[in-house]
């Protein structure tokens, strides 16, 4: 794994480029948390020789550190992190720095209470934790300015190290958006230049119903559900959502372009939270140079099958590699990735054995570059005791956590001489090459008003991707400033804001020759999420070839039935009635309630291409499966038929398969395959890479 260190050590100043921050040779580079500050300092050299022999390649420090770099106000203390910095580097380890906004001192919190967020119950949050802080404060900008260009001055020429995080998981955790003065004011400005003038703002949220006109800006507040007696004005909310995602941008574009006054040839990430989905990591795709994020899949949910809780949501780990690397350079990759157990769910699991290293094996099938994991150290005082690390808590014996880390550090190393530039992905699987289209604010604005307590956005969406990784197709899951033409296939899931220009751009895609796939929900309201003045949906109906004028909802413990093919699928939270024109083939049917014989999904040949519409949401997501086996096969590239969660993806000539089921599972590698990773029958947690 020094090979890298080597290459990262000859990249000129001049040459900041991905290409040369993360060579593509190396595949995928692993580094470990590390709290210097936590620690005698006659442990460091222990650990850190530890570290470099487990092969990680660098470390991350400094995240929360502020009190400790700048214990009163305006002395600051760099010494050990300089100490640290020194000793990393003398163990062949680089070194990625946090800028500590996450843990406001308590001399800033007391001394400007006003930097502190307040709760939609009014309640100001105070020190004592972390992300309390509110980035609308300009008081708190001023203060975040100053740390971090000092420390961008001290560290941003030093070669030992490699790379910046921003913040950490912004957002304030379960305490909501903040509803202070200055988030007020912030909030008022966005509607101010958004809307121009109050008349605008006034027609856009339909204030005219329950007299909700406002005469000016001025009086306009953040819609506050705990202070509204019968629920937030819809545009409002979407409103709310759109101003809290940009200004979250905006304060993360700020803190860049402070630490870019300094640094030279380091790059700038931060670690999105993508279980948080009020922070959209596409408006920062462009500011940052690597797009990283968290991911904890074990934390007490259910999850698919018997071993579900211990695998966690594949899909969630899966789709979020598809999502971030193609919004910005393609750098993508977990910043945290769970190490074993953790301590903040409200049951911690420990994790299936392998399903870490598959964890890691799964950023090298989906062409990430980056895995960090959250920690090396068990912590022994302060928050997050329970949590596992790489080592037990006597800092030297391997965890099971370690265990996997290091088998995977292993798997990458040997492969890497195995590497070779530009190869392309092999035809069949390329033909199957799927975009994914999705945006924040469709599912700000169904969830803002679902319904139904039964509809879940997010699993609508992770319905067809597991379908999609079923048929073993290379997903990319975009947003619509990109270009569609070049994929065969593109799925519009539950896409319920939509305009005249987006239909148009459906329509040219399909008419020549792509296939559209687009589920219920779509195109019910404009923009401004206002129902169109129009049959129910109608902008879709030419492209559909059908119109879809009514929807059906099931209460908890009813569900309707579908039948496909001759078999019968359950569903209970969206059901679209669609009646298709002459031309357009149904290929499934409602079989029970009073709409009986009803489409639920339809076929449109549109120009030289196709418009799939799927009505329905069913229970399980098999007959959205089946459909989509079914369109694959007639577009004749030859999908598989994975059991769902077995992921198998190619990358730079290496075949990768992570087997994410309850079930063993067969790698699809023909008889004279190199297995080079694992074996052909994966158990549950397990994986295999080679090459055919
Ligand atoms: C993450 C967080 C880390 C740490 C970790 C523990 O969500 O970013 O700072 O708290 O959880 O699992």
């Amino acid at each position: 794994m020094k090979t890298l260190i080597a290459a990262l050590a000859l990249t000129s100043l001049a040459a900041a480029q991905p290409a040369t921050w993360f060579p593509p040779n190396q595949l995928v580079t692993i580094g470990v948390y590390y709290y210097p500050e936590a620690w005698p300092e006659s442990q460091w050299d222990r650990d850190l020789t530890n570290i470099s022999n487990l092969g990680f390649e660098y470390i991350h420090m400094a995240e929360f550190s502020w009190a400790l770099l700048e214990p009163t106000e305006g002395h600051y203390d760099f010494s050990w992190l300089d100490r640290a910095v020194a000793l990393a580097h003398a163990h062949h380890l680089k070194v990625v720095l946090c800028t500590p906004s996450a843990t406001p001192p308590a001399w800033l919190s007391r001394e400007h209470p006003e930097i502190l967020m307040v709760r939609a119950d009014g309640t100001r949050m105070d020190h004592g934790s972390r992300e309390q802080a509110d980035w609308s404060s300009p008081v708190y900008l001023h203060y975040v300015e100053d740390i971090d260009n000092r420390l961008a001055e001290h560290y941003g020429s030093n070669p030992t190290v490699i790379g910046w995080q921003l913040d950490n998981e912004l957002s304030h955790y379960g305490a909501g958006v903040s509803y202070s003065d200055a988030a007020q004011q912030r909030f008022r400005d966005f509607l101010r230049e958004k809307y121009g003038t109050i008349d605008r703002l006034n027609t856009d949220w339909g204030n005219s119903f329950w007299s909700q006109m406002y005469n000016s800006f001025d009086q306009i507040r953040m819609p506050n559900p705990h202070d509204l007696v019968a629920g937030a004005n819809p545009h409002a909310m979407l409103d709310l959502h759109r101003w809290f995602a940009s200004d979250t941008a905006g304060y993360l574009r700020f803190q860049a372009k402070v630490l870019r006054r300094h640094i030279h040839n380091q790059w700038v990430t931060t670690n999105f939270m993508m279980n948080y989905n009020l922070v959209d990591p596409a408006l920062s795709a462009h500011d940052l140079d690597i797009l990283t994020f968290t991911m904890y899949p074990v934390s007490g949910g259910l999850f698919e099958g018997p071993l579900g809780f211990r695998i966690g949501s594949p899909a969630a780990v899966a789709f979020t590699h598809d999502y971030l690397r193609n919004l910005g350079n393609g750098i993508e990759g977990p910043m945290e990735l769970q190490p074993g157990q953790v301590n903040w769910a409200p049951v911690n699991p420990w994790p299936q054995p392998g399903v870490i290293h598959s964890w890691i094996l799964r950023t090298l099938a989906a062409g990430g570059h980056i895995v960090c994991t959250y920690r090396y150290r068990q912590p022994l005082a302060g928050d997050e005791l329970y949590h596992k690390a790489m080592v037990e808590p006597d800092g030297v014996t391997l965890a099971p956590g370690g265990k996997e880390f290091k088998e995977a550090i292993e798997d990458i190393s040997a492969i890497r001489p195995l590497y070779k530039p530009n190869l392309q992905p092999p035809a069949d699987y390329a033909s199957r090459r799927t975009a994914f289209l999705i945006s924040f604010a469709n599912r700000w604005d169904i969830d803002n008003r679902p319904q139904t307590t039964r509809w879940d956005t997010t699993e609508h969406w992770h319905k067809y991707y597991r379908a999609l990784k079923a048929l073993m197709a290379p997903v990319d899951v975009i947003t619509e400033d990109k270009d569609f033409s070049s994929y065969k296939f593109l799925i519009a899931p539950a896409y319920q804001l939509i305009d005249k220009d987006l239909v148009s751009r459906w329509e040219t895609y399909a008419r020549n020759g792509g296939t559209l796939v687009l589920t219920c929900r779509t195109g019910q309201m404009d923009r401004r999420g206002h129902i169109w003045e129009s049959l129910w949906a109608e902008p879709i109906y030419n492209l559909v070839g059908a119109a879809i004028p009514r929807y059906d909802v099931l209460p908890e413990g009813r569900n309707g039935r579908v039948t496909y093919e001759g078999k019968s699928y359950e569903w209970g939270s969206w059901a679209d009635l669609v009646e298709p024109k002459p031309g357009t083939e149904t290929i499934a049917t409602y079989a029970d309630q009073f709409y009986h014989g009803a489409a639920a999904a339809t076929r449109h040949k549109f120009g030289r291409g196709q418009v799939i519409y799927i009505g329905v949401d069913t229970l399980s997501g098999q007959l959205e499966s089946d459909i989509l086996h079914q369109v694959y096969s007639q577009a004749g590239v030859h999908p598989a038929r994975l059991a769902p969660n077995f992921f198998v993806d190619w990358r730079d000539g290496f075949w990768v398969a992570t087997n994410f089921t309850s079930e063993h599972q067969t790698i699809p590698a023909p008889p004279g395959a190199k297995i080079l990773r694992g074996a052909r029958s994966l158990p549950p947690g397990g994986a295999a890479i080679w090459q055919q």
